[in-house]
């Protein structure tokens, strides 16, 4: 097992590129199948999860070709095999595009249940709803979602609740449905809005994505594309409150700042400065930074995905803060670990309380999922002294060489396999 060992108090500075959406790449390279041409994806970063949806896509039959780190090119004219295996769909729950992008192409697609994960309940009830309204029948059998069709048609759903992976799913398998879908309280996340662009690129008809109704003419077939995935914001807002946490000043390069502008006005709440460009953000922080208020909401609202990295921030800030959950339910898993680094961090039901402390003091802390994994190396940078997070591979799930790029920063941090490495990294940073 891989750890991260952290010698924290350098403030970060200088300039880290940011590498294409891991959540917008997860639906693109599902919904590269639903042609027999070939598609070329740029602009994938090179972490885990990708990985893993990669292989999933290889298994069921189509030809993977790995062009460098970041390219893949992907023909699904030869996939023979409907069902998606176990395996993939307990390691990465998005595999379960591959049910709205075989249910399109195919009308019949076989995908494991996924079931919770470490930060709660994950229905997809939302994702079943739309695929019978399109003309599916679904069952459960074995634990795997059967979805099969004589012909999918258009159909106007409602969403019950906003959801990014109902919202991809449904479009997906509605962009090659007959006539017209119409999607009411949809989701509006940048990654939506990407993956529609991707579709039509492949000669679908989808107008609306970024607004909360979507509007689908279906196609007979979709053809080859070249597509260039959108900069990961999240990836971005990590690397702004790791600014603001350490005392630093970071270029973020590579984002689109009009994706970030939540995450941005909560900076700028806090004290720090945010100086935006075209392609870039710049993070200053202040000598001291002020506490706030913060709900987790759909887009445009505050991001879920960024909750750990700003509580983390604000366990550092003058006065008292309230973070609040509306997401998912169980996404304070690091409240403890933070407590144990020195935090006031107080959870009670879907809020955290937290009275911000001068600083944290290094500890040995594990990383209970990815985003709160990569808050927690944050708080690792921030304190004083050295701190190792374990069960470093929820954070391989979506960051692409997190060390090296905050090596790249000024942080003192190293990927270590052994009690005798962190021996090591203990006597050379003294
Ligand atoms: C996606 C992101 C994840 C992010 C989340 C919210 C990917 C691969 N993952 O997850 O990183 O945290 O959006 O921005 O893109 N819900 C239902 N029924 C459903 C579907 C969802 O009740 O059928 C609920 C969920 O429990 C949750 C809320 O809706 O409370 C939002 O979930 P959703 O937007 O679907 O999240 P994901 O697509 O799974």
């Amino acid at each position: 097992m891989e750890q991260y060992v952290i010698k924290g108090g350098n403030p970060l500075v200088g300039e880290v590129d940011i590498a294409g959406a891991k959540n917008a790449a997860l639906a693109i390279l599902s919904a590269a199948i639903m042609t027999d041409e070939t598609i070329l994806i740029e602009n994938l970063p090179d972490v885990r999860d990708i990985n893993v949806l990669l292989e999933a896509i290889s298994e069921i039959g189509a030809q993977v070709e790995r062009v460098d780190k970041s390219t893949v090119k992907i023909n699904g004219s030869t996939i023979g095999n409907l069902s998606v295996d176990y395996e993939f769909i307990k390691k990465i729950r998005a595999s379960y595009y591959l049910l709205g992008a075989l249910l399109g192409k195919y009308k019949h697609a076989e995908v494991p249940l996924p079931g919770g994960c470490n930060i709660g309940s994950r229905p997809i009830d939302q994702h079943l709803k739309g695929f019978r309204a399109l003309g599916a029948d679904v069952d459960i059998c074995h634990g795997a979602i059967v979805a099969k069709a004589e012909n999918l048609h258009g159909s106007h759903i409602f969403l019950d609740v906003v959801s990014v992976g109902a919202t991809i799913n449904i479009m997906m398998a509605a962009s090659m449905a007959a006539g017209r879908t119409i999607i009411e309280n949809a989701a509006r996340e940048p990654h939506v809005v990407d993956v529609a662009n991707f579709l039509n690129s492949m000669g679908a008809n989808i107008k609306g994505a970024g607004t909360d109704v979507i509007r689908i003419r279906g196609v007979e077939t979709l053809h080859r594309t070249e597509y260039s995935i959108i900069p990961d914001q999240i990836e971005a807002g990590t690397f702004m409150f790791a600014a603001a946490a350490t005392g630093g000043d970071i270029t973020v390069r590579n984002v689109i700042p009009k994706h970030l502008e939540a995450t941005t006005a909560k900076l700028e709440e806090i004290g720090c400065e945010v100086e935006e460009f075209d392609d870039a953000v710049r993070v200053r922080a202040p000598h001291t930074l002020h506490r706030t208020h913060v709900k987790t909401l759909p887009y445009p609202g505050y991001p879920t995905d960024m909750q750990p990295q700003i509580a983390v921030t604000l366990a550092l800030a003058e006065g008292t803060s309230i973070v609040t959950e509306s997401i998912f339910e169980n996404r304070f898993k690091y409240a403890d670990e933070l407590s144990r680094m020195g935090a006031n961090i107080k959870v009670e039901g879907n809020s955290a309380i937290i009275d911000g402390v001068k600083k944290l003091t290094g500890a040995r802390v594990s990383a209970p999922d990815l985003r709160a994994g990569a808050a927690l190396v944050i708080a690792g940078l921030a304190a004083e002294g050295i701190t190792i997070v374990d069960d470093i591979v929820y954070i391989q799930r979506g960051y692409e060489n997190f060390e090296d790029k905050l090596r790249s920063l000024g942080a003192e941090i190293e990927r270590v396999s052994s009690e005798k490495e962190i021996q090591k990294f203990r006597l050379r940073v003294g």
